[in-house]
């Protein structure tokens, strides 16, 4: 595998090598990690606004022993701003290192990225398709707190139809068995067709309210309404704080329960949530070093 665009290019088996290696990078920190591979440089290309995965991606090159190039605000400081195409772009600037990481508004920016770069590109976001960095380290999350995948009953909360980081959990998800899937969101923003197409064979259920599942699922993997993909700013208005994880619905939800969200969280869980153990989503955006760090050696493993 060269590029990692899509969850599609994963198969179980990878999926499971690569929480795998997460898992051992966390045991390698501080010190080990930092000869894996040295020399090597990574690029951040960022045409969107990022806390996490820019940073952690960083940070995790650095645990690699590599060095980084960065563009945090590509649309207005690379030479977007001037009307470079994209894949100029990335012509270029696989001149200068060994990987770009690219997160861009466009759904199939880095699909397009790819066609052109000599060097392998990471898909950090690609407009409303996939977040497939966002869903391995997820997916590791589970891993490790619930010791299993498998049977596990996982509720998807919130904006289905513009989360990029469900359409690529749920694919990811699709290659457990008896996983069973609840996709709760109003109507208007469902999990889009093109994705259900993918997972045949799973078991799922649309809801508009949490109520029916909050004593059985295993996890609650709340998102965000992504407020940058309205046109209409009133449309947006209309579901903001539509679902909101309260101490009143956390008393309903069983002991070993965990509540996750790729975060940033706009108001979707009250932050009393925080103290409670089951509240997993600092310890799930801190896997994304761990996660980040086996992506890279992974994908530089050859090279
Ligand atoms: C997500 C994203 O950018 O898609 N953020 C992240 O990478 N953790 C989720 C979001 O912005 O709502």
């Amino acid at each position: 595998m060269k590029h990692l665009v899509s969850v599609n290019q994963l198969d179980r088996k990878a999926l499971l090598e690569l929480c795998s290696l997460a898992g051992k990078m966390k045991k390698m920190l501080p010190d080990a990690s930092r000869s894996i591979q040295p020399y090597k440089r990574v690029a951040t290309l960022f045409y969107e606004p990022s806390t996490r995965t820019r940073l952690s991606f960083e940070a995790a090159a650095q645990n690699l022993g590599m060095d980084i190039i960065s563009t945090e605000n590509a649309m207005q400081f690379s030479s977007a701003a001037k009307g470079e195409t994209l894949e100029d772009t990335i012509r270029v600037v696989g001149g200068y290192c060994d990987a770009i990481v690219i997160r861009h508004p466009e759904t199939g920016a880095a699909e397009k990225a790819a066609s052109v770069s000599t060097v392998p590109i990471i898909n950090a976001g690609d407009g409303t398709g996939e977040h497939p960095t966002q869903a391995l380290l997820d997916l590791f999350t589970i891993k490790s707190e619930l010791k299993k995948i498998d049977g596990i009953k996982v509720a998807l909360i919130g904006d289905l139809l513009n989360g990029r980081t469900v359409h690529s959990l749920v694919r990811i998800l699709a290659h457990f068995k008896n996983v069973e899937l609840y996709f709760i969101s109003p109507s208007e923003l469902s999990m889009p067709k093109n994705v259900l197409d993918q997972i045949k064979g799973v078991k799922f259920h649309i809801l508009n309210s949490l109520d029916s599942i909050l004593e059985i699922a295993d996890v609650f993997y709340v998102t965000r309404i992504q407020k940058e993909r309205f046109t209409d700013q009133s449309e947006y208005q209309k579901f903001a704080g539509i679902y909101c994880i309260t101490a009143e619905l956390l008393n309903k939800m069983k002991n070993n329960a965990i509540i996750m969200h790729p975060l940033p969280r706009v108001g979707e869980i009250d932050p009393i949530v925080d103290n409670d153990p089951r509240a997993a989503y600092f310890r799930q955006a801190e896997n994304g070093l761990y996660m980040r760090m086996a992506i890279l050696s992974y994908l530089l493993a050859d090279s």
